[in-house]
């Protein structure tokens, strides 16, 4: 039992190792202060703005903060935005946000650009915001600030509220099926491993009962 508990608290370690530095170069933005800050939704954008939507949950956000940590020192001359998409849900909505985590170019010329690249390295984003977005499509902002409940981030009278974001929640699920198949099979491994032992142990403590 002990074991068990310890291995549960090792896996719950391992789910939540990575998170954006406390006083890192990142800018943490909600509904509140992203327009105010970075100029999306009003007339004009002030400066280049990358922004990542992500959740907190496992594993491809996860994967993404420490990358994009260092991103945001290394790329001073845009502004790097994160948007936690489980708080700031009408936020995330309003943007179409569907998959995390997503990330999108808003630029000077009111323009939205999505990086579509499964290459998440510091170098691939770099080479994303100085040119290749170029050649991207480029998209309209269609966003009006929205506010956000601000109380209890997840309860059913927010969901409520904002309406819809069910879709967003099978979403979720969904690209959490998708990219983890890995991950479970590895989990379903040590389990098993677990198990066997666990049998094994249990077998012979009985085979010891019956030969005393
Ligand atoms: C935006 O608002 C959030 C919540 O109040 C705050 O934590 C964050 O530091 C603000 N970000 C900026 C850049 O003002």
């Amino acid at each position: 039992m002990l074991k068990l508990v310890i291995l549960l608290g090792l896996l719950a370690v391992l789910c939540t190792s990575h998170s954006f530095k406390e006083e890192g170069a990142v800018m943490h933005l909600t509904a509140d202060n992203f327009t105010t800050v970075t100029g999306i939704g009003s007339e004009q954008i002030k400066k280049n703005t990358f922004v990542m939507f992500y959740t907190n949950y496992c594993p491809y956000s996860k994967k993404l903060k420490p990358i994009y940590d260092e991103f945001a020192e290394k790329t001073p001359d845009i502004n790097v935005v994160a948007v936690n998409c489980e708080v700031n849900k009408a936020l995330c909505k309003q943007l179409s946000i569907k998959a995390f985590p997503t990330l999108i170019y808003f630029t000077t010329d009111n323009k939205k650009i999505e990086y579509s690249s499964i290459s998440r390295t510091l170098e691939s984003l770099q080479n994303f915001v100085f040119s290749e977005y170029k050649q991207q499509t480029a998209l309209d902002i269609i966003f009006k600030p929205v506010s956000e409940p601000s109380s209890a981030p997840s309860s059913n009278i927010l969901i409520d509220q904002v309406g819809g974001f069910q879709d967003l929640n099978k979403q979720k699920l969904f690209q959490l099926n998708k990219i983890s198949i890995k991950q479970t099979l590895l989990f379903v491994g040590i389990l098993a491993v677990v198990v066997l032992f666990f049998l094994y142990r249990n077998f012979d403590v009985k085979k010891e009962q019956y030969t005393v």
